[in-house]
């Protein structure tokens, strides 16, 4: 037996039947909540999912019959309990009220209850509205997701709740740019770089906290070399050029030194890469070192390069020569 495991069906039919008989079950048209007029209940109940809901019924010295009925079953009918669900309990049968508590609620048990008095021979009813709220949750999201500048991303976010969650899409970092969708579905055409990062779908109904989720949306594109500046060493000293290159996936770098491709592990030469620059170290800068350099910075998507020249700087040098720095995008 489930929890809302009421009595069988032809069983009912015959307690309503004999109810009906006692004028305890409304034959006609109810009388209204807002009737002077006893029973008196109260106005709608609204609870949360899983909480407890009491309905209360007012009476007087003159009712001589009571019961609450969930739509046409009766739960209780004065002390006794006509209904096997266990979650339903007394909770007070005086000369003024009449109330159940309903223990545990869920969505199934939302609609009309109905208490239902006999006064003078006379049957009357009142109703109410149990309504049942429910927090929201995601039930559904997009996964975190790759994909190349250009192209479109549709991103989903499905939640529950009662009353229905309204739901947000907010691209949050590296830059909070706020809302940038009120529905479940954000579509993004010829995504750019600057839409990458994080996305935060938010579903809120006022029952409780709003509940959030993050995708990552990751945007490739090739690299694009920033900076390349050629330098100005004397013999003996240290020299440094530095090919800075923002790429996604990161790029990866290579050395030329006019057509040749530089070694790696040279005497006296260290080549440092990381995922935004590439940096080329001469601890002692000699003749054969100046010349041109060429950085070359690719990933999946494509190349670029950028040329510096590490030239000769004479110590005493007040304004030093400016070489060229040329860029080719690749
Ligand atoms: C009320 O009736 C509905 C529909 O039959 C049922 O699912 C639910 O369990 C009942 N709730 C209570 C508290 O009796
Ligand atoms: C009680 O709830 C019912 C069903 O949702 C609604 O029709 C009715 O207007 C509500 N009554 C009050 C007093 O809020
Ligand atoms: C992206 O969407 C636009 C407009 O709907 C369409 O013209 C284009 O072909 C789509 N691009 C891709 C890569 O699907
Ligand atoms: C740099 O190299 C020159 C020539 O080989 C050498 O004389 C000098 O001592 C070196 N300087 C340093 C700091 O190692
Ligand atoms: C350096 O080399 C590149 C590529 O070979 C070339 O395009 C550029 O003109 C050269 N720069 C100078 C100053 O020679
Ligand atoms: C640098 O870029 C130019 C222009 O795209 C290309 O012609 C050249 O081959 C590239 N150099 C290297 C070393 O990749």
């Amino acid at each position: 037996m489930g929890v809302g495991g009421c009595l069988a069906l032809p069983w009912r039919c015959l307690v309503v039947l004999c109810l009906r008989l006692l004028f305890l079950v409304p034959a006609g048209v109810p009388v209204r909540s807002g009737d002077a007029t006893f029973p008196k209940a109260m106005d709608n109940v609204t609870v949360r999912q899983g909480e407890s809901a009491t309905l209360r019924c007012s009476v007087d010295n003159r009712v001589t019959r009571v019961a609450w009925l969930n739509r046409s079953s009766i739960l209780y009918a004065g002390n006794d309990k006509w209904c096997l669900d266990p979650r339903v309990v007394l909770l007070a049968n005086t000369k003024t009220q009449y109330s159940i508590l309903i223990q545990d609620v869920d969505v199934y048990d939302e609609g009309p209850y109905t208490c239902s008095v006999q006064t003078d021979n006379h049957p009357k009813t009142s109703r109410v509205h149990l309504i049942v709220q429910v927090s929201p949750k995601i039930t559904e999201i997009s996964s975190d997701i790759s994909i190349n500048e250009g192209g479109n991303v549709s991103l989903t976010c499905i939640a529950t709740g009662r009353p229905d969650p309204t739901i947000t899409w907010r691209h949050i970092s590296p830059k909070a740019v706020g809302f940038i969708s009120e529905d479940e579905y954000l579509e993004i055409t010829g995504i750019t770089r600057e839409q990458s990062g994080e996305y935060e779908c938010s579903a809120s109904n006022d029952v409780s906290a709003p509940v959030v989720q993050r995708v990552k949306v990751t945007v490739n594109y090739p690299p694009y070399i920033s900076d390349a500046k050629s330098t100005g060493v004397p013999v003996g000293q240290k020299g440094i050029l530095l090919c800075e290159a923002s790429a996604v996936p990161s790029a990866e770098f290579q050395w030329y030194k006019d057509d040749k491709r530089l070694a790696e592990g040279q005497k006296g030469l260290k080549v440092e890469n990381k995922a935004f620059f590439s940096r080329l170290t001469f601890f002692n800068v000699s003749e054969q070192d100046y010349g041109n350099y060429t950085c070359v910075a690719s990933n999946q998507l494509g190349n670029t390069n950028a040329s510096m020249i590490l030239y000769e700087e004479t110590t005493t040098a007040l304004t030093p020569w400016k070489g060229p720095g040329a860029v080719h995008d690749g």
